[in-house]
């Protein structure tokens, strides 16, 4: 939306809507230029509303063709009528028809909100408010309604209709080209789960049967020609709905479940009622494109749109405050479900990588918001990583308070008690408190309280008391709009490991409650002691991750190395590795040499080579600190040149020290005769890779040909690419050559041509800005579709740190031009982007003053700025 006096919307100002909206009819004329909609709704007052109070519905961008009440034309001065707003004055009765009819333009579109067209597949997008820029309605999540949906189109470009809920009826439309069909969907719905598509698609279908025996048609439709990649989507899809028949006794209650893919799409997925659409990306696979993350990737989100059935469509969010309660809760179900598929601990590894590189420099920045928050002036901006990830994260805490079962009976309560509701966390909080009597109230501070919370842990062994003394310690920072942090309560899983690496066990403890393996921490400071502890222990803390805080942890580095080594708990093995890295990569970057260096690479090399370890773990184990996380982590003036230097010298050093054992791994990987994306093939894939890349970092002339060669003869495109960026990213002899190489393979299909973007958007350069520029010209790369911009520019922002924080401000210069460009177009992605400023704070003087005078100079740019971009700049300079 774009307005000069964005207002701030405020969770206390929620107030239900003075009409109920019970049926809705919509017919759709689809045209690409023209599309006509004639929405008729039935509304009834709602007790306590006065009669005759006026009728305000939302628009956007909306042309209205007419307007008319229980089958009559409104006089003109009956209604009020503006592209943003309708507004009934006086309607005449308690229950009445409102028939509206208006225009739209899919054609123009390019917000890819409402109703646009995709590569001449009509489609829709309607959460969170892209409904009003359909037709007038109340647009917000807590009118449900029943849906019939017609859809009109001609017949040679269209044969493929699509809409919410099951098909009732279709045919041609006589003396015409044209054909229609009608869906209805018997479960009511917020509008933000409308959905229509219209196209000319292949289709993909399975039969599946529910636990109770109810047949359901599945079909993806996607462009044609895409139709042989879609058998890993299809079973993930299958493999969903049985786990969340196992797992969460949840059952799907329509006869069909379509998914369509699209290419233009801001996000990864929509999980409109009966009808997902899907950024395409997130649903073709196969050996030559994906990688192995992009089938991991497809699992995920497909489980997670499927899962939204029920969190998120049969119980919805009451305003979206409340998007955590769908958002947070589907996205934990969806980890679960390929924890359960795949490696619990290497998707908890991965999925906490992913918490510590997104959420938390957003919680530890200007743009730091509690995953409830209270205020927004641009819902599209709180998409983020701390509604999703960590709301993901306060689900699994519950989990770990309540235990499993505690937790199986406090989804199964809220199921029942709030199935076709518009819901709130207090309500979700609820039903856990009483399944379980139990109080919860101090912990619901986590979605209110944004920050992320420090925790400082000091132990103390005393030998002749048989005591182990932890002192505990927690702190969080002050966040926008709250100075003030009260102590969080903190699950604390946890070992003492004994010498020979068991667990030792306590026979009594004081200073919390601890409960086998779990402390609370609930205080600002707490002192935990022991007893009857045989031996000096190493304690393990934070095992599983189990609370997303930052432990800041006194460990000596023989210490780390002993728990890298021997812990139990796999998630503080990576950890403990995790923590070494970290240390001495700021002390390289400071110019100190590092005391236990090479211990640490010495137990490196032990872990790359343990057995007992799985693949993927390994390869994990193996992964350095990104740039960015180094940075977080040093948290103020930061010089990433510095860092990029320490991290380069530091890959090298490894890649020399252990150059043997790597290559020793690589040559004796046993790989499958042909590609099978499972998790023991994608491990050791990518445990190949790790080693290849500190080969390869170690830049000497065998591993330079060993690359080349990886690439040259890779099967599948996780090898290929994996050896590309290899060569790429340490400048090998071939590189060139390579990417030339991949270009020509690839280049007809999108999705494989955004990697090469994204590779090359990270290419060591000189004039980083000058290498983005011209590849923004190369015809692979469009502005008009999000995928590309979120390849190479996306690749350039998150991936090229040396470039988008140069110390000349050309990475600043650059994205303020761009935001502009893409804010004329799609704000959405504008402000996608623009988020990149968020850590400039942290950067050292020199940067700052060219971060800052970039953000000032969006403000002041010769243009109307969108809502979402104006908040997020705004927000960086408070
Ligand atoms: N609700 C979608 C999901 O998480 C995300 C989304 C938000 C998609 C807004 C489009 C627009 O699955
Ligand atoms: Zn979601």
């Amino acid at each position: 939306m774009r307005s000069e006096t964005a207002q701030l919307i405020k969770l206390e100002d929620y107030k239900e809507t003075p009409y109920v909206i019970e049926n809705v009819s919509l017919v759709f004329k689809l045209q690409p230029e023209a599309t006509e909609v004639i929405s008729t709704l039935t509304l009834f007052r709602r007790e306590g509303t006065e009669t005759g109070a006026p009728l305000e519905l939302d628009g956007d961008d909306l042309t209205l063709v007419s307007v008319a009440i229980d089958g009559a034309a409104l006089a003109e001065e009956a209604y009020e009528a503006s592209p943003e707003k309708l507004v009934v004055q006086t309607p005449p009765a308690d229950t009445f028809k409102l028939e509206v009819v208006t225009r739209v333009n899919p054609t123009t579109n390019t917000k890819l909100e409402g109703l646009y067209l995709s590569q001449g597949i009509y489609c829709t997008q309607c959460e969170a408010e892209g409904f009003r820029r359909i037709t007038y309605y109340y647009d917000r999540p807590d009118v449900l309604s029943v849906f019939t949906t017609r859809i009109e189109a001609d017949k040679v470009t269209n044969p493929i209709l699509l809409g919410n809920g099951n098909p009732q009826d279709a045919g041609d439309i006589e003396g015409t080209d044209r054909h229609f069909a009608v869906w209805h969907d018997p479960h009511p719905k917020p509008a933000y789960l409308f959905a229509l598509v219209a196209g000319d698609l292949a289709c993909t279908s399975e039969k599946y049967t529910t636990a109770s025996g109810k047949p359901v048609d599945l079909n993806i439709y996607v462009e044609k020609g895409n139709e042989d990649r879609t058998d890993w989507s299809m079973d993930s899809l299958i493999r969903s709905m049985r786990w969340d028949e196992k797992v969460f006794g949840r059952e799907y209650d329509l006869e069909v479940f379509n998914i369509v893919a699209v290419s233009a799409f801001n996000m990864g997925a929509m999980e409109n009622k009966g009808l997902n659409i899907f950024n395409d990306k997130y649903i073709l696979a196969d050996s030559d494109t994906a990688t192995d993350m992009d089938y991991e990737g497809i699992e995920t989100v497909v489980a997670h749109e499927y899962f939204h059935n029920w969190t998120g469509n049969r119980i919805t969010c009451r305003e979206w405050f409340q998007l955590c309660l769908k958002e947070g809760l589907t996205v934990f179900r969806d980890q679960e479900f390929s924890s359960d598929e795949r490696s619990r601990p290497v998707k908890r590894i991965a999925d906490v990588i992913r918490l510590k590189s997104r959420q938390f420099p957003e919680d530890q920045g200007p743009l730091s918001h509690p995953v409830r928050p209270t205020e927004y002036k641009e819902i599209n901006n709180f998409y983020t990583a701390t509604v999703y990830d960590k709301g993901a994260e306060l689900v699994r805490m519950i989990k770990t308070i309540l235990g499993a079962d505690g937790f199986r009976k406090g989804m199964d309560l809220y199921f029942e008690r709030h199935d076709g509701d518009a819901s709130t966390i207090e309500d979700f909080l609820k039903c856990f408190e009483d399944a379980n009597q139990q109080d919860l109230s101090h912990f619901s501070l986590w979605y209110h309280q944004s920050g992320t919370p420090f925790v400082k842990a000091n132990g103390s062994y005393d030998e002749a008391a048989k005591t182990y003394t932890l002192d505990l310690e927690q702190n969080t920072a002050a966040t926008p709009g709250q100075d003030e942090k009260k102590p969080f309560f903190i699950p604390i899983r946890f070992g003492l490991v004994g010498p020979n690496g068991d667990d030792l066990a306590y026979t009594s403890v004081e200073g919390a409650h601890v409960d086998g393996d779990l402390l609370h921490l609930t205080e600002d400071k707490q002192t935990v002691v022991f007893h009857g502890i045989g031996s000096k222990p190493v304690p393990s803390l934070l095992r599983e991750f189990s609370a997303p805080v930052k432990l800041e942890s006194t460990l000596s580095r023989e210490d780390q190395i002993f728990l890298m080594r021997h812990d139990i708990d796999p998630f503080n093995r990576w950890q403990a590795t995790q923590t070494l890295m970290t240390e001495l990569l700021i002390e390289l970057t400071n110019g100190e040499e590092p005391a236990g260096k090479d211990a640490f690479i010495e137990a490196l090399g032990h872990m790359a080579e343990d057995k007992n370890l799985d693949h993927a773990f390994r390869g994990f184990g193996l992964m350095l600190p990104s740039e960015q996380a180094i940075a977080l982590e040093i948290g103020k003036d930061v010089d990433t040149d510095a860092i990029g230097d320490a991290r380069d010298a530091f890959s090298k050093e490894i890649g020399k020290a252990l150059y043997d054992t790597f290559k020793r791994i690589y040559d004796a990987m046993e790989m499958p005769a042909t590609f099978s994306p499972d998790a023991l093939s994608a491990g050791k894939r990518a445990l190949k890779l790790r080693c290849l890349s500190y080969l390869g970092a170690a830049q000497t002339e065998e591993s330079a040909v060993l690359t080349k060669a990886h690439f040259d003869n890779a099967d599948n495109m996780t090898d290929r690419m994996g050896a590309l960026t290899v060569l790429v990213i340490w400048q090998l002899a071939g590189a060139q050559d390579a990417l030339k190489a991949f270009e020509a393979r690839h280049k007809d299909t999108a999705l494989a041509m955004d990697k090469w973007l994204s590779i090359a958007a990270r290419a060591p350069s000189e004039d980083a800005i000058a290498a983005i520029r011209t590849l923004t010209e190369h015809p692979a790369f469009s502005w008009d579709n999000p995928n590309r911009i979120y390849a190479l520019i996306g690749g350039f922002l998150g991936g090229n740190t040396r470039g988008f924080h140069a110390a000349d401000g050309s990475g600043y210069d650059y994205l303020a031009e761009i935001t502009l460009q893409l804010d004329k177009t799609n704000p959405q992605v504008a402000s996608r982007m623009a988020k990149s400023f968020g850590t400039w704070k942290n950067m050292n003087a020199e940067r700052r003053v060219k971060a800052e005078a970039a953000l000032k100079r969006i403000l002041a740019a010769d243009q109307q700025l969108s809502t979402d971009v104006k908040e997020i700049v705004e927000l960086c300079l408070d």
